[in-house]
């Protein structure tokens, strides 16, 4: 792989925790892989006023806590490309400072003026960061190109994320914007396009006329931690659904493209998007099922219910379950429901996806009734990283019993690296110029137009519930309402991917 031209990533929110957790360890990942530019520097702002060596010795704890590297020494070298400087961002005379200081860094390394500034800073600063940078010309590409990464969330709802968009786009060009969305970077996410599109015998069955539904679930089993805070103001929906998860369904429905491009890819995914049904307020109340986890004991350990966590408001209604049913109205899903699903507390961490092809047509053998429903493909997106097939077999023996079976392949199979993380693949990307893993603009505010009516219908009609579920249970029972017919319910999925059950092993 070549390696990227010679810049700088500047980071807004250095001091941050994505910064020191995902970021740098990323960054060191690629450079231990000699995936960083030849002349390359990291240069981190932040509201804390530290020096940069107390930077570096952060960022040193940061890699060493955050990934595998056994080397020592081998951290040093890479911390030499790490500046820090304090900044108010939203002081645009504050820009002038780092200005100069970016250009001294530049000159001291020679390196011209490629730069990708990456906001990993509170989504209040997305449209005065990008702002700021331009009256400084910042912006423009005579001497290098300039390119944006916002982390999410991308907006509140449909208006913000108008705005913000409206916002950035006086300033910087869409090719300039590149909106992170960390599911894409997952190797699992973009296997979708492979399994899809590089074999033959799937894509004939990917329709209505093979596929009875397709469910996508994203299991936590982790509570809001230390973020109550920023998800009170989020609530399952936006944290989960209108980004990670409706990317996923993008991928999963889309269309062939024509190409690898980025815009290839995009055209399709964002049509998807576009093509979800519009949700009637009237149905609201039927077909997406809020939730919040209550207190409860997990292997003997007592845990806290939503309600009672740091900064979460005591009566809160803000939901940590979420469950969808929803249409891709066009010819090749034309009624075919998707079901989605996400929660804190569940019983296990798993995101995978579920291919659940029509029963045959008519019953030679005598068949259990779940064998009705035994053609599944699964899509393990986490843990245990891999795809699973469902199947009928014979039971040995005399009759025609018919039993389901599993044929799996794990990732782990293929190669002995360790898989590499969305961060690493999409700052990789970034500094490439590569923008089919980051969501395009038309894509976010299809997400956002599609989510728009149950999130006010949720902020404003009291008459619909937020069912409380016991911490560690799969979420409100009103979700299975959803998949209504006899004999089908979610799958209920295990650490290791082969395995599932209520109360399988977890
Ligand atoms: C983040 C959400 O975007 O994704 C978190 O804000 C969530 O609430 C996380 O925990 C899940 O990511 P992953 O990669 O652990 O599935």
């Amino acid at each position: 792989m070549n390696k990227p031209e010679n810049q700088i990533l500047v980071i807004f929110g250095a001091s941050g925790d994505l910064t020191k957790r995902k970021l740098i360890p990323s960054l060191f990942a690629l450079e231990m892989q000699n995936l960083l530019p030849e002349k390359f520097a990291i240069f981190g702002l932040g509201r804390t006023e530290i020096t940069c060596e107390e930077f570096r010795d952060s960022m040193k704890e940061g890699i060493s806590n955050n990934s595998d590297v056994k080397d020592n020494k081998k951290p040093n070298d890479f911390l030499n490309k790490l500046y820090y400087r304090f900044i108010d961002a939203t002081d645009a005379e504050s820009y002038k400072n780092f200005k100069m200081k970016l250009d001294e860094i530049r000159n001291e390394l020679g390196i011209k003026g490629n730069t990708v500034f990456y906001l990993s800073t509170p989504p209040s600063l997305y449209g005065v960061i990008p702002e700021n940078l331009a009256k400084c010309g910042l912006n423009t590409e005579e001497d290098g190109w300039k390119r944006v990464i916002i982390e999410k969330p991308f907006g509140y709802d449909l208006k913000t994320a108008e705005e913000l968009n409206n916002s950035l786009q006086k300033n910087w060009r869409e090719d300039q914007i590149y909106r992170i969305d960390h599911y894409l970077g997952k190797e699992t996410v973009q296997n979708v396009l492979v399994t899809r599109f590089a074999n033959g015998i799937f894509e004939p069955l990917w329709n209505r006329n093979y596929i009875h539904h397709i469910e996508i679930t994203s299991a936590e089993s982790i509570g809001v931690e230390k973020r109550g805070g920023y998800y009170e103001g989020s609530g399952a929906l936006r944290d989960m659904i209108q980004n990670h998860l409706l990317q996923v369904v993008g991928l999963i429905a889309m269309e062939p493209p024509a190409s690898m491009d980025s815009d290839a890819i995009r055209n399709e995914t964002v049509k998807v998007l576009q093509s979800l049904r519009p949700i009637k307020d009237e149905e609201i109340i039927s077909i997406a099922i809020r939730g919040q986890y209550l207190s409860s004991s997990i292997r003997g350990e007592k845990v806290k219910g939503y309600r009672e966590e740091d900064g979460v408001n005591p009566e809160s209604k803000t939901e940590t379950y979420a469950a969808l049913k929803f249409y891709v109205d066009n010819w090749r899903w034309g009624g075919v429901p998707f079901y989605i699903r996400t929660g804190k507390r569940l019983p296990t961490r798993v995101t995978e996806a579920v291919i659940h092809f029509k029963p045959t047509p008519h019953h030679l053998f005598s068949q259990k009734a779940e064998c009705d429903t035994c053609n599944q493909l699964v899509i393990r997106i986490q843990p245990d990283e891999g795809v699973l097939l469902k199947f009928g077999m014979k039971t040995p023996g005399a009759g025609f019993d018919v039993q389901n079976v599993n044929m799996d392949f794990h990732y782990s199979d293929l190669s002995h690296q360790s898989i590499p993380t969305a961060y690493e693949r999409l700052l990789l990307d970034s500094m490439i110029g590569d923008s089919t893993l980051y969501a395009r603009g038309d894509a976010v505010m299809a997400a956002w137009k599609f989510l728009n009516p149950v999130l006010n219908a949720w902020k404003n009609d009291p008459q619909i519930p937020v069912y409380g579920y016991p911490s560690g249970t799969w979420g409100p029972e009103h979700a299975d309402d959803l998949i209504e017919e006899p004999g089908m319910s979610w799958r209920y999925p295990c650490k290791n991917l082969a395995d599932d059950g209520v109360y399988c092993e977890l």
